[in-house]
C-alpha cells in the first residue's frame, strides 16, 4: 500500500507540473481526491489493514494529500498570476506614444478687421452679402455709370480675363447685384478682395480688400450718409475721432465725397504724421447713389434715393494694428501672424 501511495504522489505531482490551464487543475483534484479519486479509494481500503499498519499508512496518506493540495494551490496561484500578466499586457495603453496634433490657428488681422466692421454694420441694421471676385465689365463699370473712356478701365489698370470679364477693381459692383436682386428698402455691406494693376510697395498691392455699403429707401438724404459714417468711425476708432467730408467725384454717386478722420497718431492735435493738419486722409469714398445707377438696376429714382460708401480694409487693419507694410498682410510669415 505504501508503494501505491508513493506512486499516486509521484503521478499527481507530475500531472500538476504538466498542466497548462486552470480548468485542468480541477480535473486533477477530482482524479486523485474526488469521491472516486485514486487517493480516496486507497483511504477507503484502510479498513483492510492491520491495527499496526493503519496509523502508519494513515499518516502517510494524510501527508500525501496535504502535499498534493499544496502543489495544486501553488499551481492555481501560478495560473492566476499568469492570467493577470496576460491581461495587463493585453490592456496596456502606451501613454508615451505621441499623437499627431494639428496646430490651432487663429484669425488673420485682416479677417478680424472684416468681422469687426461687419458686426458694426450689422448692429446698425445692415445685412452682409457677398459678390464674386471675377466680375463682368458691365457690373464693374457700365452699370456703375463709369464713362467709356474712364482711365480705370484701361488695360494698364485692370486685370481683364476676357473683353467682358475682369477681376473686380472695387466692391462697388456688389451694389448692382444687390439692387438687381433685392427690392428696396435695402441696407447691405459687402467685404472682399479687389484687384488693380499696381506695383507692390509698402502701401500698394495688386490684391487688396474693400468694404462696400449701400442703403436704398424712400427719402434717404446726405444727412443720413454723414451720420452713418460718423457713428461708424466713432465706434471703430473711438469717440474722440472726428470725420471730415471733402467734395470729390465718383461716376456712381452724386454728390460724392471723400472722408477723412482725425489723425490716428495725434487724434487731431496736429503732429508730424499728419503734417500738422490733424487729419488722416481718405479713409473712404461715398456719396448719394447716382440716379442713372438706380435706373440701370430698375429702381425708380423719383421714388427711391440712397447712399453708398466704399473703404479700403487693408489700410484700416494697418492703422488698427500698427502695421507699417501692407505686404506683411499677405506674405503669411508665421513670425508676423503669431503676433496677433
Ligand atoms: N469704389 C470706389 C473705389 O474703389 C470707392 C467708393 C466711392 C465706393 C464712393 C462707393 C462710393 O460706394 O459711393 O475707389
Amino acid at each position: 500500500m505504501k508503494d501505491r501511495l508513493s506512486k499516486i504522489k509521484e503521478e499527481a505531482i507530475a500531472d500538476i507540473k504538466s498542466l497548462s490551464n486552470l480548468e485542468s487543475l480541477e480535473n486533477i483534484r477530482i482524479k486523485y481526491m474526488g469521491k472516486k479519486g485514486e487517493l480516496t479509494s486507497v483511504l477507503r481500503e484502510m479498513g483492510k489493514l492491520t491495527k499496526e499498519e493503519r496509523p502508519v499508512i494513515g499518516q502517510m496518506a494524510n501527508e500525501i494529500r496535504q502535499e498534493i493540495e499544496q502543489e495544486l494551490s501553488e499551481a492555481r496561484e501560478r495560473f492566476k498570476e499568469k492570467l493577470k500578466e496576460e491581461r495587463i499586457e493585453k490592456e496596456k495603453i502606451d501613454i508615451t506614444i505621441t499623437k499627431k496634433t494639428r496646430k490651432l490657428g487663429h484669425r488673420h488681422p485682416l479677417v478680424a478687421t472684416i468681422e469687426e466692421l461687419e458686426n458694426l454694420f450689422i448692429s446698425m441694421g445692415f445685412s452682409v452679402v457677398e459678390g464674386p471676385e471675377i466680375e463682368t465689365v458691365e457690373y464693374n463699370f457700365d452699370a456703375l455709370n463709369s464713362p467709356e473712356n474712364h482711365p480705370s478701365r484701361d488695360l494698364s489698370d485692370t486685370f481683364y480675363i476676357t473683353e467682358d470679364i475682369l477681376l473686380r477693381t472695387h466692391t462697388s459692383p456688389v451694389q448692382i447685384r444687390a439692387m438687381k436682386t433685392m427690392k428696396p428698402p435695402l441696407k447691405i455691406v459687402s467685404a472682399g478682395r479687389t484687384f488693380r494693376f499696381d506695383d507692390v510697395d509698402d502701401t500698394h498691392s495688386p490684391m487688396f480688400h474693400q468694404l462696400e455699403g449701400l442703403v436704398i429707401d424712400e427719402k434717404v438724404t446726405m444727412a443720413n450718409l454723414m451720420d452713418t459714417i460718423d457713428i461708424f468711425i466713432k465706434q471703430l476708432f473711438g469717440k474722440d475721432m472726428k470725420t471730415r467730408f471733402r467734395p470729390h467725384h465718383f461716376p456712381f454717386t452724386e454728390p460724392s465725397a471723400e472722408v477723412d478722420v482725425s489723425c490716428f497718431s495725434c487724434k487731431g492735435e496736429g503732429c508730424p504724421t499728419c503734417d500738422g493738419t490733424g487729419w488722416s486722409m481718405e479713409l473712404l469714398g461715398c456719396g448719394m447713389v447716382h440716379p442713372k445707377v438706380l435706373e440701370n438696376c430698375g429702381i425708380d429714382p423719383e421714388k427711391y434715393s440712397g447712399f453708398a460708401f466704399g473703404m479700403g480694409i487693408d489700410r484700416i487693419t494697418m492703422v488698427k494694428y500698427g502695421i507699417n507694410d501692407i505686404r506683411l498682410l499677405f506674405e503669411n510669415d508665421n513670425r508676423f501672424l503669431e503676433q496677433f
